[in-house]
């Protein structure tokens, strides 16, 4: 099975409901950490959500998140 996380431009990473069931998140000590009910998981990509590592929507307030590795078309990746 392969899951995708889409980087979203100056925001967070986000994992479709699809592949969400097939995602476990734990923190350092192996606790799992469990999504905000909502549609997919969103992890914070900019250091700032107050309930890392979820997304809180804090990135709206100015984050600028430019990719920097070489991007692969999706028709070959
Ligand atoms: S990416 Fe949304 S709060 Fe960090």
């Amino acid at each position: 099975m392969s899951i995708t996380i889409r980087v979203r431009n100056n925001g967070p990473y986000f994992i479709s409901a699809d592949d969400a069931p097939h995602v476990r998140i734990e923190d350092a000590e192996g606790n799992v950490l469990a999504p905000p009910p909502g549609r997919g998981i969103v992890l914070c990509r900019c250091g700032m959500s107050a309930r890392k590592p979820f997304c809180d929507s804090t990135h709206k307030e100015g984050f600028s998140g430019k990719l920097c590795p070489p991007v692969v078309p999706p028709s070959q990746a």
